[in-house]
């Protein structure tokens, strides 16, 4: 049960109607439950209690500054993979010392930004940029902490777009030549060797790619002890999957039909799956996730702009397009799709897509919908995580607002992009 609900045939956001919202804010337009967020933070950060942790949002998956506020008051750390998240995460109130910063290619620019603000670990993904990170810390006259991010060719049963602990992934170090890699990170003078890191990708449903991977990096952490390379930290990095098939569910909403490996195990079973192999290797934890923590936080409304049946198909044309979420398009991702007031108009075959002049512009196909017409307003679940981040104003299309519901109360969080804003 999440914090939006149906009460009787009308969506809520917590105690607010989402209608109310659409019809005061306009469409398209993201909606955040506050408790939510909290509920998620706390459901992974908790289940670490009385281990030396920190949990890393991983703020690609949604950067808006207030949900960012929410998560620092909560005790989150960051996960970076630019300058510009590390200058979020720091606007926003992040300590530097609970910054890690990822990415196959870090600019120049950005290790000095990044070095400048002696954040927590750069997570290195090369031996090139291990002598890289190691000259510019020179020049600095300081000493760069790292994690050597790991890849353990491990396959996460994911979308291949996001899946990235394989060896024919661009992430990471090959963990065949891992250790000649750490000696080599221990013998550079202006490197501080602090940690592992791995992250094997994204939306993982299933638990025993992580219990493999936290084997394969507490065994390292064991031979690379043997010989005198002291690490204190493992980062195991983010990519707990979320439910995006009947999110939500009503006697007048179709159930969708799942494939019998979309359920999720939840937050506390992903935590509590690898926790107690982690712990054997006696070293501080830092997790990074993303989805987990926003995911279901999020719904995206549209508003129904058109309907045209061209004898073959039907299309319902909304006024929300892969700009503002793209994840259909570029990941063929399902959110399930439904009206903000239910009726009694029964269902049809249809397909929903945007405005945007490309095919691929849609968020549901061949989809059995409740029947929606012009005017009507409709929610897509599931929408908090590389939903906003991921837009874009392709078609020179405004970027949607984003609003934050706290129970009965409404706050812009992101003002709706005009005309005039767009260069
Ligand atoms: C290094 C790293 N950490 C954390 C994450 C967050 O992943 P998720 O949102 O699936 O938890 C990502 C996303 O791809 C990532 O690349």
């Amino acid at each position: 049960m999440t914090h939006f609900h149906y009460k009787e045939n009308q969506l809520f956001c917590e105690e607010t109607p989402v209608r109310e919202i659409a019809e005061e804010f306009g469409t398209p337009l993201y909606i955040y439950s506050r408790q939510q967020l909290i509920e998620n933070f706390r459901s992974i950060d908790g289940a670490f209690a009385g281990v030396d942790h920190t949990t890393c949002y991983a703020l690609k998956a949604n950067s808006n500054p207030e949900l960012l506020k929410l998560l620092v008051k909560e005790g989150a750390g960051a996960d970076a993979v630019s300058a510009g998240e590390i200058h979020h995460a720091l606007k926003a109130g992040f300590h530097p010392s609970k910054i890690t910063f990822a990415g196959v290619g870090k600019q120049d620019s950005e290790i000095e930004y990044a070095l400048k603000h002696d954040i927590f670990s750069f997570n290195v993904e090369s031996a090139e940029e291990l002598a890289v990170i190691n000259d510019i810390a020179g020049r600095a006259g300081t000493k760069a902490r790292i994690a050597l991010r790991i890849n353990p060719d491990i396959d996460a049963a994911t979308h291949p777009y996001i899946s990235t602990g394989l060896k024919t992934n661009k992430f990471g170090i090959d963990i065949e030549v891992a250790i000649e890699t750490f000696k080599y990170a221990a013998s550079l003078p202006n490197l501080q060797v602090d940690g592992i890191h791995t992250h094997i990708g994204s939306q993982i449903l299933k638990l025993d790619p992580f219990v493999q991977t936290a084997r394969k990096v507490v065994d390292l952490v064991g031979k690379l002890r043997a010989i005198g390379i002291g690490i204190r930290h493992i980062d195991f990095g983010g990519g707990y999957g979320v439910t995006y098939k009947n999110a939500i569910k009503h006697p007048l909403l179709p159930l969708e039909h799942e494939t019998g490996s979309e359920a999720t195990p939840g937050n506390e079973a992903f935590i509590s799956s690898v926790l107690p192999i982690l712990r054997q290797a006696d070293c501080k934890i830092v997790i990074e996730p993303g989805r987990a923590i926003v995911g279901n936080t999020g719904i995206l409304i549209t508003k129904v702009l058109y309907r045209k049946d061209n004898g073959v198909k039907k299309f319902v044309i909304v006024d929300a397009g892969m700009n503002d979420l793209m994840r259909p398009s570029l990941y063929q991702a399902h959110h399930q799709v439904a009206p903000l007031v239910l009726n009694e108009k029964g269902t049809e075959h249809v397909d929903i897509v945007g405005p945007v002049c490309e095919t691929g512009d849609f968020f549901a196909r061949e989809r059995t919908m409740p029947f929606m017409e012009r005017g009507d307003y409709a929610a897509i679940f599931t929408a908090g995580a590389y939903g906003f981040s991921l837009s874009s104003h392709y078609n020179a299309r405004p970027k949607a607002a984003e609003v934050l519901v706290n129970g009965e109360k409404v706050r812009v969080i992101r003002e709706r992009e005009k005309l005039e804003d767009l260069k």
